[in-house]
């Protein structure tokens, strides 16, 4: 027993014969918040799948609330990740048949109906994210940094555990970009969430309490602040 709510151990991954992760250990517990940079083709998101179980890895072993997953059914696993985890991506992909609060009630359809308290939680959350009244909005009529803090609060609706972001500044401009990276640290700070953060924005990595580089295949921890002596 640990206090991981999510932990890889020894996890090595393959494609093909090109090794992208070998013997990664790392894990993940309550209210912390970390980055990962490194660069691309690194197997940041490779590492991000295999953690969700969305990707197998060639070996090693995976546990979600210390069960082992690698050996849990399809049903089970689908029912734990959406309680788990959040997800932000660098592409929105909101369903565009969808309107705004349809796709932040998406991810809650697999864990249960939609109740009033769940519209009345997908409000409170927009309204935090500056897109009060945005509930009937077409999503092909939002800017690129409103449809960006529209998956943020899809990401936050299932209240998860923790909160994966890969690259979630990674298509909006300067400004766009720290709007909506405030807003995701405080969301993830007011709703007791973990954030796992990918980005090549040093300045974002930065204000992580705990970061690693992923580089060779290897990830290592890395300190900021004493790079900067
Ligand atoms: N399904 C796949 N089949 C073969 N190679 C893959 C696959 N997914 C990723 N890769 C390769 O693994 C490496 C790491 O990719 P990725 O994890 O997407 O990197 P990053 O997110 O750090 O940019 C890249 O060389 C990529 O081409
Ligand atoms: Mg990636």
């Amino acid at each position: 027993m640990n206090d991981y709510i999510v932990e890889l151990k020894n996890i090595q991954k393959k494609f093909e014969n090109v090794l992208v992760l070998k013997n990664v250990s790392f894990g993940v517990r309550d209210h912390e918040t970390i980055s990962i940079c490194g660069s691309s083709g690194a197997g940041k998101t490779t590492l991000i799948n295999i953690m969700g179980l969305l990707e197998l890895p060639t070996h090693g072993n995976i546990f979600w609330e210390d069960q082992n997953v690698i050996i849990c059914n399809a049903k089970k696993l689908s029912q734990m990740r959406a309680k788990i985890f959040g997800y932000i991506f660098q592409r929105c992909h909101l369903i565009p048949e969808l309107n705004v609060i349809e796709n932040i009630l998406f991810p809650k359809r697999i864990m249960s109906k939609i109740s009033i308290p769940d519209i009345e939680f997908a409000k409170e959350l927009l309204q935090l994210v500056h897109l009060g009244g945005f509930e009937n909005r077409n999503v092909g009529t939002l800017s690129g940094g409103e449809s960006q803090r529209v998956a943020v609060v899809r990401a936050m609706i299932n209240r998860p555990r923790i909160v994966i972001a890969d690259e979630p500044t990674g298509s909006l401009d300067e400004k766009s970009a720290h709007i909506t990276m405030d807003i995701i640290i405080n969301l993830c700070r007011e709703y007791g969430s973990s954030l796992l953060l990918i980005t090549h924005n040093q300045l974002f990595a930065k204000k992580m309490q705990i970061s690693y580089i992923l580089n060779n295949s290897e990830l290592k921890p890395f300190d900021y602040a004493k790079s900067e002596q």
